[in-house]
């Protein structure tokens, strides 16, 4: 079988390594995939966004089945114009995409079919908007932006006068693009949060492992919101009680919304869970694996990669058994000084094989190589190190003591992933 995968992060990393333990993929391509791929897979420069060459790419190596990791393509439509060529393909089409590619049409979705969510408005004008948030006088209160905004475009304001200034930044001067042509203005909720990816083909949901994120750059939750600074699996928040209300009042009614407003959703659903006083609530649905989340998951899967993803594709997932190890894994991320805004690539990283000696496994983030193969920083996430074991402690320790042993100009690190899961 002729696989191609289509991404270059973390989390594209950590699904080649699953992808190769299946002995029938023969040929693995990545598009474009980084410089730690390229040790399992062959790495194609053509971007993840450009579908035309996606597209003539796959037809032309007579591709046999397609995943489609990052949002952007897969709301771009990547998957329906592989199938349109009769080339299988893991992930959502753009119809079904949309439940992350718009947080208006996710917001009235949940609305419409009772899915629990953060009380909220949807607004096109910044007076409406204003006067809104006004009238409800209840802080903080949370803004985001209708489209994809690369992941962040959720601000959170403590006074009227923050969320006018939000509503403004959105609205007028487009800190996050178009994307901020509409907004919605939310109630601001709180608890523990949880994700939860969960296979489904649009008539079995399948929930993996739960697992948290630590999305703020420094150490006890402060800084900046990045992509995410590190991930543990299982999340302890996440009880079986917890995960039976999920299953019932959350996964299973999205997935016949979909169904019933004919956006079937077929792939990874993401669910951005916040355990409330209330019970759970969705934050927010992602189309597609989390990163680093994935980097934690994947490793705890049992059950072969593409296996799952052909029935999922074939509508098949009720004839599959997926088993987790229960054991923990922590990943740890690497960054680039400076990130999550202003930060410098090109130098190289040293210790990648004695953190792999250490037991762990290093999925590549932001890497590529040079003329000579030496491998250099080349994006904000450098690298995430994952490590397993029977206990979230070991783990934690685990995949530090193999973290520490990268180094690169301007490396970082939180010192603290994994410690309040540790402790609930
Ligand atoms: P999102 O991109 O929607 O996941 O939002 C990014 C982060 O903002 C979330 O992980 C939460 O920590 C926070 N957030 C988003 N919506 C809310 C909300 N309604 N109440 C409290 N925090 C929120
Ligand atoms: N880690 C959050 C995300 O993948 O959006």
């Amino acid at each position: 079988m002729k696989v191609m995968l289509i991404g270059s992060g973390g989390r594209e990393h950590a699904l080649i390594k699953k992808l190769k333990e299946n002995k029938e993929i023969t040929e693995l391509y990545a598009l474009p995939g980084n410089g730690g791929m390229a040790a399992e897979a062959t790495c194609v420069p053509i971007k993840a966004t450009d579908l035309n060459a996606i597209e003539a790419f796959a037809v032309e190596k007579n591709i046999d089945f397609a995943v489609v990791a990052p949002d952007d393509p897969l709301v771009l439509g990547a998957v329906d114009r592989l199938e349109a060529h009769g080339i299988p393909a893991f992930g959502p089409s753009s119809k079904a995409a949309i439940i992350e590619g718009s947080k208006v049409f996710s917001k009235n979705l949940m609305k419409k079919y009772g899915i629990p969510t953060a009380q909220y408005e949807t607004f096109d004008e910044q007076d409406k908007a204003i006067e809104y948030i006004r009238q409800n006088n209840r802080f903080p209160i949370v803004v985001k932006a209708d489209g994809l905004a690369l992941g962040k475009g959720v601000l959170i304001a403590q006074s009227l006068q923050e969320a006018e200034k939000a509503v403004a930044d959105i609205m007028t001067d487009k800190i996050f693009g178009d994307s901020g042509n509409h907004i919605v203005v939310e109630e601001f909720l709180t608890g523990p949060e949880v994700s939860v990816l969960a296979f489904t083909d649009g008539k079995t949901m399948v929930p993996m492992v739960s697992s948290m994120d630590h999305k703020r750059a420094l150490d006890g939750d402060q800084g900046l919101n990045t992509g995410g600074m590190g991930t543990v699996a299982p999340n302890p928040y996440y009880t079986p009680a917890v995960a039976e209300r999920c299953m019932n009042e959350i996964f299973l009614p999205t997935m016949n919304a979909m169904n019933a407003e004919g956006r079937t959703f077929k792939g990874c659903l993401y669910f951005g869970l916040m355990i409330t006083p209330a019970g759970p609530k969705v934050i927010e649905y992602n189309c597609r694996f989390g990163d680093p989340e994935t980097q934690v998951v994947l490793p705890l899967l049992k059950t072969d990669l593409f296996t799952i993803m052909k029935a999922v594709a074939e509508e098949k997932l009720s004839e599959i058994k997926v088993e987790f190890d229960p054991g923990f894994a922590c990943c740890v991320v690497i960054a680039s000084g400076g990130y999550p805004i202003k930060y410098q690539s090109g130098y190289p990283i040293s210790g990648l094989k004695a953190a792999e000696e250490k037991g762990a496994q290093v999925f590549h983030a932001g890497t590529r190589q040079d003329e000579n193969g030496r491998l250099l920083t080349a994006g904000g996430r450098v690298l995430g190190v994952t490590a397993t074991a029977k206990t979230l402690k070991e783990a934690i320790e685990k995949a530090y003591d193999a973290a520490d042993c990268i180094t690169f100009e301007g490396a970082f690190k939180r010192r603290d992933i994994g410690r309040r899961a540790l402790n609930a």
